[in-house]
């Protein structure tokens, strides 16, 4: 016989894996090994078992086998973790917003913080006992529940036909469940949800199937500017007719939500396989656009305009938080040149804007770069400019431009995958003395650390923030100097 998917195994969990599901080990006794001598060569190895946490005893049905590890479902517990806490909401663990919401707070931090520790270790090759030195404690989210500024919630059909909204439970694509609480946004989130949720009942309206590519509705995205209480909702359909839109608009004109919705917006999105997707919002009651601010570390606050489109941390109150880290780790004076590379919607430059002698930041979607003027300019900053350009490009160009200016400092705040492999080579060709590295994801985190390290740019400090408590996140911002030996 041999090891099949399927096959029952006797677990026990030891870790929370970067991605939230458990990493245990296999633990195959002398009795079993003899009832079935197949198992005894996986005896001792590693395997991930989603919604398991350490301290678990289980036995798992194997789900994928290779050569060096093993991943599995849960059968049934043998023993329950004593870290195990009761989850606040209803929907967990259903609902995969929340995977860790059964772990109290302070020990979701310690993965998170061990997490960030492990990946420099195994995937930067940095030693343990300089990591110990350099890695600083995770700072902490001081509301853990009630962190989101933005929710995308889905309209979907149960199998009598009645018209649902709420959230995909993970890997259902075409599913949702009817959400009735959710604890990452504030209360009113969940009350818009039944009000909208209501309307498409008593109306009638289809549900949009983008299988079949028939229906109606799409989604309804809420956004809460927490330091300004100005709210966006935001009903996205197809293009297909929406006679009851003008009934839609009413709902909002009354009661409660008359001087609570500070922008209604109905986006309606045309999507054919082959064509570029085309989307258009009409303004149904209210401003096209919310305002939200960011506290600086100096007390002054900076204002955002946010559109439909726009991108915005979801967590306000941890980005003046992070955003602090980086000006604190970049240790601007107001003599700085600094570039803010894939700058988004420029926040991190802006931040940077008060305490520097001159920001670029540095993006290649246009619409983020128009935002960044138009924010750069609402908040009377001159000392930044904003520039559409590929980064790799532009670190080419900027070299062999004679007029460039020099920076200081490099900050970075790239996507998930982290950097494209000649991006630190461009950045050491330019001698910057420190960067300073914002990323989301510990894994290419590690990777690009090291291949700075190998161009001479050592990590001074690492600090761990958690931006999204419950959740498997977290983000990290690292200072690296230019090691002497190199200069
Ligand atoms: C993690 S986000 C940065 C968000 C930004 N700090 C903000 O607050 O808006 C990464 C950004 O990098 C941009 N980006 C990705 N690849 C890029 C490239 N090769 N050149 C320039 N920008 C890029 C994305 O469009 C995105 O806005």
């Amino acid at each position: 016989m041999q090891l099949k998917k399927g096959d029952l195994i006797p677990v026990i969990i030891h870790k929370l894996a970067f991605g939230g599901a458990g990493l245990g080990e296999c633990q195959i006794s002398q009795e079993l090994a003899e009832q079935k001598p197949w198992l005894k060569s996986i005896s001792g190895i590693k395997i991930f078992v989603p919604d398991t946490i350490p301290g678990d005893q289980l036995l798992v049905s194997l789900t994928k086998i290779k050569s060096n590890r093993l991943e599995g479902k849960i059968h049934s517990f043998t023993k329950l973790s004593a870290l195990r806490i009761e989850p606040r909401c209803q929907h967990f663990p259903v609902c995969g917003g929340c995977v860790w919401q059964n772990i109290e707070y302070k020990n979701q931090l310690s993965y998170k913080q061990q997490q960030v520790q492990e990946a420099l270790a195994h995937l930067g090759n940095f030693p343990e006992s300089e990591l110990l030195r350099i890695i600083k404690p995770i700072i902490l989210c001081n509301s853990p529940f009630e962190y989101r500024n933005k929710m995308e919630f889905s309209f979907g059909r149960s199998q009598e036909g009645k018209v649902m909204l709420g959230l995909h439970s993970p890997g259902m694509r075409h599913e949702v469940f009817d959400l009735k609480e959710c604890f990452l946004p504030s209360g009113i989130f969940a009350n818009l949800v039944e009000v909208v949720r209501d309307f498409a009942k008593k109306e009638k309206l289809e549900v949009y199937d983008d299988r079949t590519q028939d229906g109606l509705l799409k989604n309804l995205i809420i956004r809460e500017g927490k330091n300004t209480g100005q709210i966006m909702v935001n009903l996205v359909t197809s293009a297909n007719s929406f006679p009851a839109i003008n009934r839609f608009k009413e709902l909002f004109k009354i009661g409660i939500w008359k001087d609570k919705i500070h922008s209604l917006l109905w986006t309606t999105v045309m999507q054919s396989r082959g064509v570029p997707t085309w989307r258009e919002s009409q303004v149904l009651v209210g401003k096209a656009t919310i305002h939200e601010q960011l506290k600086l570390e100096n007390g002054h606050k900076l204002d955002f305009e946010i559109s439909a489109q726009s991108f915005f941390q979801p967590n306000t109150h941890q980005a003046e938080i992070l955003y602090a880290q980086v000006v604190k780790l970049a240790g601007l004076t107001g003599k700085e040149v600094v570039y803010d590379l894939y700058c988004g919607t420029g926040t991190i430059g802006l931040f940077c804007a008060h305490a520097a002698k001159k920001v670029y930041g540095i993006e290649s979607v246009k619409e983020a770069i128009e935002n960044a003027r138009a924010n750069a300019k609402r908040n009377q900053i001159s000392n930044a400019e904003f520039i559409i350009e590929d980064v790799g490009k532009w670190l080419g160009d900027n070299q062999s431009n004679p007029q460039s200016i020099a920076p200081d400092v490099v900050v970075m705040d790239p996507p998930r995958a982290g950097l494209n492999p000649d991006i630190p080579q461009k950045i050491a060709h330019l001698k910057v003395p420190k960067i300073v590295y914002v990323s989301c994801n510990p894994a290419t985190l590690a990777r690009d650390l090291r291949l700075f390290y190998d161009l001479g740019y050592f990590p001074e400090i690492v600090q761990p923030v958690d931006m999204f408590p419950h959740t498997y996140h977290v983000e990290t911002v690292v200072q690296l100097k230019k090691t002497k030996k190199d200069s």
